[in-house]
């Protein structure tokens, strides 16, 4: 790799300590889509040059692990990782990531063609913050961007994702010189679909979250359609104009571009070597059924519901067909997070009634499972079915082409998902690779999608997906994004 990035910063840590030091039992590695880009990017720490990730401190032990100041070397696949954590009290803690990040920012930003509190019954509008949560998440940006400057001789400072959208911007203001890279892993919202939502007060956040992220030398996105409606935003907000590859704003040109991010197929091989065929997946192939699955955090954005009315709706059809439904805790003590778990209990229960109407084996589980038994579900399944309502990317797919590829060609899946997830867009071309877009807003386009499916009239999973997914993975992702920083400065 070329480019390096001296410094990671990035809201979750690169794992939290779950156990006492003097425990031999293995932290838990963090759950998400950013990890399992960002990992491969690291560069080992050798003492003297290397990767400096600054995260939260959020595991139960952290502390026992660390120095004074909050470093410790961390130990992984890819070498040693230098790593500082940033301890905030729950207070901070709440006002940062329960009300800023996660109540307000996530479902705005999702917004990206529909009104989906309207439309869904369930998705949670935006909720404006209160003084007191904007300057929690005012006082964990400074936090970081004050601990990147304290990082001397750091070159390059990458910041990830829209937890920490204000830090380019406080980087520049207290005159560190390295070069500023911010990439946002989430969708970027259509003005024209939030303008319902921004109130005077609401709209001056986003314009602080706007300028904040125009700190930055280069602002990388998902999808050219996120770039539209970043650079439409940051005109009308904050007056940028446009510039070839990027913007001018306050008299400074930031480059702006499209950096759909990619897996770690060699992570994802590796497990589906060795997983285990779940107990639940030999059960379905006894009774001749196809195997449908559908794994991904417990996240309102993901169109869970409208899967399981799809699934129900399938199955008084008449299909026939074992469905495995694994959605992981995530975010919790976020009331948002609370009403989801409901809305699926309820879901749910209609789904499992149809399955037992017609002989079918139903589970929708609220748990968090091993990732070598996500990936064994993901290589054995027949459907792999995510169905969001909106995805940055959503590496599930991903994910799944590259287990399925153990497989031989005409016996692997047929992948469904969502129609504004990054992923159906950058990699599902035209449907014939296996990876299939429904729109989850439509049932009719949800059960023709899976009828389709079942009955593998798509075509399954194409070694040409597969080699799409390897060729664009997580380190040509970030190789691409640090080469156009340093370009960029
Ligand atoms: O990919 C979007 C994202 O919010 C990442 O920032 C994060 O790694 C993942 O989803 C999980 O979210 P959280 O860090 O809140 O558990």
């Amino acid at each position: 790799m070329t480019a390096r990035a001296q410094l990671i910063l990035a809201n979750r840590a690169f794992l939290d300590h779950e156990a006492p030091r003097w425990a031999d039992s293995p932290s838990t590695a963090s759950s998400g889509g950013l990890l399992a880009a960002v990992r491969p990017v690291i560069q080992p720490w050798d003492g003297r040059e290397g990767t400096t990730w600054i995260g939260v401190g959020m595991g139960r032990f952290d502390r026992e692990w660390v120095d004074a100041r909050g470093y410790e070397i961390l130990e992984t696949p890819r070498g040693p990782l230098r790593h500082r954590r940033l301890f905030f009290g729950s207070a901070t803690w709440q006002g940062h990531y329960g009300e800023v990040a996660n109540s307000f920012t996530w479902p705005l930003f999702h917004l990206v063609r529909a009104d989906l509190p309207r439309l869904t019954g369930y998705y949670p509008a935006p909720q404006p913050p209160s003084s007191a949560g904007w300057q929690s998440f005012v006082l964990v940006n400074r936090a970081f961007a004050e601990a990147a400057c304290e990082e001397d001789g750091a070159q390059t400072c990458w910041v990830q994702d829209y937890q920490l959208a204000l830090v380019p911007a406080m980087l520049r203001e207290r005159g560190y010189r390295g070069r500023i890279g911010f990439f946002l892993h989430i969708p970027f919202p259509a003005l024209d679909v939030v303008r319902p939502y921004l109130s005077p007060e609401v709209c001056a956040r986003l314009r602080t979250i706007v300028e904040g992220m125009l700190g930055a030398d280069l602002v990388g996105l998902q999808t050219p359609a996120d770039v539209e409606r970043f650079v439409a935003a940051a005109s009308e907000l904050c007056g940028a104009r446009e510039a070839d590859g990027g913007l001018e704003v306050g008299g400074r040109r930031v480059r702006v571009g499209a950096y759909p991010v990619g897996i770690d197929p060699e992570e994802v091989l590796t497990a589906a070597r060795r997983g285990r065929v779940a107990t639940r997946v030999r059960q379905a192939r006894e009774l001749g059924l196809p195997v449908v699955v559908g794994l991904e955090r417990g996240d309102f954005t993901k169109g869970i519901p409208e899967r399981l009315r799809a699934i129900a709706e399938a199955y008084r059809q008449g299909l026939r067909f074992a469905y495995i439904g694994i959605a992981s805790p995530t975010r919790e003590g976020v009331e948002a997070y609370d009403a989801l778990d409901r809305q699926l209990e309820r879901d749910a229960a209609r789904a499992r009634e149809a399955a037992y109407w017609v002989g079918c084996p139903f589970t929708q589980v609220r748990a968090s499972v091993g990732w070598e038994d996500v990936v064994a579900l993901q290589r054995d399944a027949d459907v792999v079915f995510t169905s969001s309502l909106a995805d940055g990317m959503n590496l599930v797919p991903l994910q799944a082409a590259v287990a399925q590829s153990l497989r031989p060609a005409d016996e692997r899946a047929v992948v469904l998902a969502g129609v504004d997830a990054g992923v159906t867009r950058v990699f599902g071309g035209d449907g014939q690779d296996g990876l299939v877009g429904v729109d989850p807003l439509r049932q009719e386009s949800m059960v023709e999608g899976l009828i389709a499916a079942l009955e593998g009239r798509p075509v399954r999973i194409s070694d040409r997906l597969i080699h799409l997914v390897r060729e664009r993975d997580a380190r040509s992702w970030g190789e691409r994004f640090l080469g156009d920083l340093e370009e960029a400065c």
